[in-house]
């Protein structure tokens, strides 16, 4: 039986959403690619043969149709790869961040996950082999040597303190998940070329970026939960 994965935001061919999807096909996944604008997600579900649904992660009504509409036709999931994430307040500093700006980045990056995860995991729980991949960020953590929290050249500060709460989402989810079979780990795709001109400042080709987070949802029952990986590898927090 193939398994099935729902990836969140998924609007354009150049992003990681994407790609994942397109190397999850590949391995033989029944993938269903979300965004917020049917018509494109859509176009692009047909370019790679997958299925589109409307999602806004922001949006409770939005999910719990998901929710209903996967149950009556898949019974269950898979993997559920929470990709959806924005808010990248390049050259901002925290002090005079916008308050409602840091609410929507909250919003989305955070809280999208966690109503996902809330909203799913009771047809996760029907996957022999049940799989959560957050998809987080080196600018989330203390040891990336660019964009980590403590660098004085890292410069987005809303996004990065998101990307850290949503690691800490993974790893209160792995403890209380641990007594069931749902693996839950965070990856940080490395700077990624997913927008143009972002290969000039040494981002990498999304074939690569998208490596780790198919690697975290395809984990064998041995694998870990609860981590931060890049790469398939463990990093520091
Ligand atoms: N590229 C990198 O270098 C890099 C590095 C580390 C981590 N990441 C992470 O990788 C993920 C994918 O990023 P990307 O670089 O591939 O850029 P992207 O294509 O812009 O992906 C972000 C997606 O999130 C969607 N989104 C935003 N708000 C949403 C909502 N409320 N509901 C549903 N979808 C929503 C966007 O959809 P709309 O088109 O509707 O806005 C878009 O499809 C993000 O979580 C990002 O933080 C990227």
């Amino acid at each position: 039986m193939d398994k099935i994965v729902i990836i969140t935001g998924v609007s354009r061919e150049s992003g990681l959403g994407f790609e994942t999807a397109r190397q999850l096909k590949d391995l033989g996944y029944k993938v269903i690619i979300t965004a917020r604008d049917l018509d494109k997600v859509s176009e692009l579900a047909e370019k790679i043969g997958v299925f589109a649904r409307q999602l806004d992660i922001t949006n409770d009504q939005s999910i719990d149709g998901l929710v209903k509409d996967i149950d009556k036709e898949f019974g269950r999931i898979d993997v559920l790869i929470n990709n959806a994430g924005s808010f990248f307040d390049q050259g901002a500093e925290p002090l005079s961040s916008d308050i409602e700006f840091i609410k929507a980045a909250i919003d989305t990056n955070l809280l999208g996950a966690w109503r996902m995860i809330k909203a799913f995991h009771n047809l996760l729980e029907q996957s022999d082999q049940p799989r959560i991949v957050n998809v987080s960020s080196g600018a989330g953590s203390f040891d990336d040597p660019v964009f980590g929290l403590a660098n004085h050249f890292s410069k987005v500060p809303v996004y990065g303190i998101t990307k850290l709460a949503l690691n800490g989402l993974t790893v209160k989810l792995a403890t209380q998940f641990k007594e069931h079979k749902i693996k839950i780990n965070s990856v940080d795709p490395g700077f990624t070329a997913t927008y143009p001109g972002t290969e000039e400042w040494g981002a990498r080709p999304v074939e690569e970026g998208a490596i780790g987070i198919v690697w975290a949802a395809t984990l064998p029952n041995d694998g870990p939960s609860g981590g931060f990986f890049k790469d398939g590898k463990p990093i520091n927090w």
